[in-house]
């Protein structure tokens, strides 16, 4: 028998406040048989966990889709929960019982049901330039028995929300970061449990955040505005069914809060004595508070208001100090043994008045001591004055922080670590991947690709956490977002992210550099950068199924391309305009950023690339004239291209690891040239002792192209290296995360540089996707995306005894794990979800008969579908379930020698 387990909606397991009119579905088919699979489902809806109001049914629907399931004329409506059960049939004709019943619950889904105001701080009181931030508050009595309330709210700037003394929810950074002018994330909670009869306060905390606060370089503030607003309205429902409304308006009160400071770069400043004891609960008497003043209501619009997308960002981790200790320099440092990203919380006892002071470092110098040159402009302070007596116990925030190691400044001197904890917060994305392999140092450098995710992914995607930057840099987002996806679900995260990508997108469908564009002004559009208009939204669709992505996405997708096709005057070459070319590519010229690749090779082969991925979601969006234009127009670029940078006898006319790279990635070239391509690269890698020379651009793509032509050792070698430059140099010298620089550490402990060399920057990182795909061997496929058909290939290589990957996929797990004896004995163990099927290759053995499943014949197997002999390996057609493969291999792998 089987059952439905694991509903969600829209990705999420019973969201509350979702935006999605028409929301889809998925569920997982849960049994221990191998083969299951889906023919047909029902799903049912209802106003009531009982189902005594059902709204709407599907009936019983002939379909083999249990995944983002879209409901046929059905339109969700604002604010209303509604309850869902599914079931199914199987292969055998079997029902399956009713799943449990789970919910979803919109938002506000219309800006003209907000009847609430924009209010604020009056700027007698906090004006523009002023840099405390403002508390808001309102008492109110309820006439009735609360049956439920729901609080709806968002705000100009960050804000926090407290009821009658508690804070409201556990999301943190409200409302996010969006491009507010076009888009202002509106948040739910169920305040149910919160109310009191009678007397209740609410009170708002707000923050400069990236709405006011300092963003990218030369001071720049107020990008989006100068003060900072709160709307809210909380809808009480008592139990004899009638409603009230308690809204954001001037009849609230306004003051200044104890945080004197709070900024996204700099830290925050507290002053303890400053705070209003209980000034969100009812019993607070603001006559007696001194300071407050009514608020005032401002004009903003409200046409930009939308329920927020993505999972909020939730505290995940809790580490604790492993060492405190004195620097040469005599600095009283905390050691957090992570690079981490979020803030400290500590406990400290002293009088009032005294003042403590934590500053945040990523790396500590040559010398042992406290390092924050790297950091630039951004200060990442945390200054609280004690208000005395009790022990305190303080955290930040509107503001964070990236970080190993913290200075304390003005602490008692008897300290403990336990009073001092560091607290990780990123977007609650789910977590769905799991690598390991036989050699420690590849699974630090797996830790450390997680952690560049968990420090960089806090509602958008950026390219650092810690220095002046922190910024949606569409290069870094495009080239990490499919190791992303193995490692969580970051379906709604850049869902969210690429409507703000298309929102700042040019008229003529340029890209700015960073999204939100907060660089305006700058030039826009480099190759490889905004190519993520194309690439992210593609991805998603293949890791995903999630054709919606592509019809939301597709006109800023073509409008990308179009924008590259009106560069210069040969439309089918890019060989105009600025670029960040192989960004950090170590063949650059001493001093350069840019690697030696010219830049208008790199531009035309991403032009080719983007066209070749339109021309495909054209084709899944039963576009066809704009499939059939999108081909000519991809012909004629590839043409172009090998007319301009392929010789007569085959040879790329740019000679780097980049170069031969891109052009096999891409397929832009022709038999004879890939072969010398590959050779190429080969050679170059030789010659380097396998050492690479890629930068931004060629990384990501590097061990792919190994793998997949033949050269699978090499890829294992560039792995494996350990020493400069490579991904585990880093590892040796005790990286936690991934390095902006191959020698952002030097052998000798000196720094690359100080004004660029992050300790904590993803892109390196996706060497990860290799590890997924290639050496545990787990790959989608286009034809039949999100894991309904899924490829299990691993390319075993020397120096690894084992591998393992493991990936909640919206089906259920995907497993895949090798091992080979030094007897060449192999075993590879697969699991693949029910109503999925899988193609799984069985590397070095071509004979069926050496083959057993769990100890069996391999014909006899229940779930196999078809076996069929390969020069390569084997390869098996086999339906869900789990599977032992065991065979006889001849050790070493299938790829062709080095020549
Ligand atoms: C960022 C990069 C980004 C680059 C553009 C840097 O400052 O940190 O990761 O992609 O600028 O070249």
């Amino acid at each position: 028998m089987f059952e439905i387990t694991g509903l969600r909606c829209e990705y999420q397991e019973n969201p509350i406040g979702i935006g999605a009119a028409r929301p889809r579905i998925s569920w997982r088919l849960q049994s221990g048989e191998r083969g299951v699979s889906q023919t047909a489902y029902e799903i049912e809806i209802a106003g009531d966990a009982e189902f005594a109001s059902v709204i709407w049914k599907s009936g019983r629907t002939d379909s083999d889709q249990s995944v983002l399931v879209e409901l046929e004329a059905f339109l969700a409506e604002s604010c209303k929960r509604y309850y869902y059960r599914v079931r199914a049939w199987n292969q055998k004709g079997e029902q399956s019982p009713w799943s449990e019943t789970a919910f979803w619950e919109m938002g506000v889904l219309s800006p003209e049901e907000w009847s609430a105001e924009w209010i604020a701080a009056p700027l007698a009181l906090l004006p523009v330039e002023a840099e405390p931030s403002p508390l808001l508050r309102k008492s109110f009595t309820l006439a009735g028995t609360v049956k439920e309330a729901r609080l709806y709210a968002t705000a100009l700037g960050l804000y926090e929300l407290e009821l009658n003394g508690r804070r409201v929810g556990d999301s943190y950074f409200t409302p996010g970061w969006t491009s507010y002018n076009h888009t202002l994330q509106t948040q739910t909670y169920d305040v149910t449990e919160l109310l009191e009869a009678g007397g209740n306060a609410i009170g708002a905390w707000l923050g400069s955040g990236w709405y006011k606060g300092n963003l990218a370089w030369s001071n720049q503030r107020c990008l989006y505005g100068g003060q900072l607003a709160l709307m809210l309205q909380l809808r009480v429902v008592y139990t004899d069914g009638t409603e009230e409304l308690i809204v954001t308006d001037d009849s609230w009160s306004a003051a200044v809060s104890p945080i004197q400071l709070s900024e996204i770069y700099h830290g925050e400043t507290y002053d303890a004595r400053l705070e209003r004891k209980g000034w969100s609960t009812a019993a607070y008497d603001e006559e007696n508070g001194e300071g407050w003043q009514p608020a005032v209501v401002i004009e903003h619009g409200k046409e930009m208001l939308r329920p927020q997308i993505n999972e909020p960002v939730r505290k995940q981790e809790r580490l604790k100090p492993i060492a405190l200790f004195t620097t040469p320099k005599g600095e009283r440092v905390l050691d957090f043994g992570q690079n981490m990203v979020g803030w400290v919380q500590f406990e400290v006892q002293g009088s009032a008045g005294t003042e403590v002071t934590l500053l945040h470092a990523e790396v500590l110098d040559q010398e042992g001591n406290f390092y924050t040159e790297n950091l630039r402009a951004a200060k990442q302070c945390i200054r609280y004055v004690l208000k005395g007596g009790e022990r305190e116990t303080y955290e930040p925030r509107f503001t964070f922080q990236g970080f190993r190691y913290v200075q304390l400044l003005g602490f008692p001197e008897k300290l403990e670590l336990e009073d001092f904890t560091g607290v990780v917060l990123h977007s609650d994305m789910e977590e769905t991947g799991h690598f390991a392999c036989s050699e420690p140092l590849v699974n630090q450098l797996q830790h450390n690709i997680k952690w560049g995710l968990k420090g960089n992914f806090l509602d958008v995607p950026t390219d650092c956490p810690q220095r002046d930057e922190r910024l949606g840099w569409t290069g870094d987002a495009q080239m990490f977002i499919q190791t992303a996806a193995y490692l969580t679900n970051v379906a709604p995260f850049f869902t969210k992210w690429l409507r703000d990508l298309e929102s700042d997108q040019g008229a003529d469908g340029s890209i700015p550099f960073v999204v939100p564009d907060v660089l305006k002004g700058q030039e826009h559009s480099s190759a490889a950068w905004g190519d993520a208009a194309v690439i992210c939204p593609w991805t998603l669709y293949v890791c995903y199924g999630d054709k919606r992505i592509l019809e939301q996405q597709y006109d800023s997708m073509t409008a990308w391309v179009s924008y590259i096709r009106q560069q210069g005057e040969n439309e089918f070459l890019w060989n105009t305009g600025f670029h960040f070319g192989d960004w950090l590519g170590l063949d650059a010229k001493s001093g350069d950023y840019v690697g030696a690749t010219d830049r208008d090779f790199i531009a035309t082969a991403f032009y080719a690339y983007s066209v070749s991925l339109v021309r495909k979601a054209a084709a899944i969006l039963n576009k066809s004239e704009d499939e059939a234009e999108y081909q000519q127009l991809y012909d004629q670029i590839a043409a172009a291209f090998r007319e301009e940078f392929v010789t007569a006898s085959g040879r790329l006319a740019v000679p780097t690891q980049t170069a031969q790279v891109l052009a096999l990635m891409f397929g832009l070239l022709d038999e004879a040239a890939e072969k010398r391509a590959i050779l190429k690269l080969s050679e170059l890698l030789k010659q380097n002792d396998f050492h690479l020379t890629t930068g931004f651009v060629g990384t990501p793509y590097l061990n792919h192209v190994l793998s997949a032509y033949g050269q699978n050792e090499a890829a294992y070698k560039l792995l494996l290296q350990q020493t400069y430059p490579s991904w585990l140099y880093p590892v040796t010298k005790g990286a936690t995360t991934i390095w902006e620089h191959w020698d952002g550490i030097k052998e000798d402990g000196s720094f690359w540089s100080k004004d660029m060399n992050s300790f904590n920057h993803y892109a390196y990182g996706a060497i990860g996707d290799w590890m997924y795909r290639t050496a545990a061997g787990i790959q989608t496929v286009e034809e039949a995306p999100g894991y309904k058909r899924i490829v299990i290939a691993p390319q075993p290589g020397e120096g690894l005894t084992w591998a393992e990957g493991s990936m909640e996929t919206l089906y259920g797990t995907v497993r895949s794990k090798w091992s080979k004896t030094d007897n060449g004995a192999f075993t590879l163990d697969v699991t693949i979800p029910s109503n999925t099927a899988a193609h799984i290759r069985l590397p070095d053995t071509a004979a069926e008969s050496e083959v057993t499943e769990s100890g069996a014949a391999l014909r006899e197997a229940a779930g196999i579908i078809a076996v069929h002999a390969k020069a390569d390996g084997l390869a098996i057609e086999a339906g869900s379930g789990s599977y032992r493969f065991a065979w006889q291999g001849i050790l070493t792998s299938s790829s062709v020698a080095l020549v």
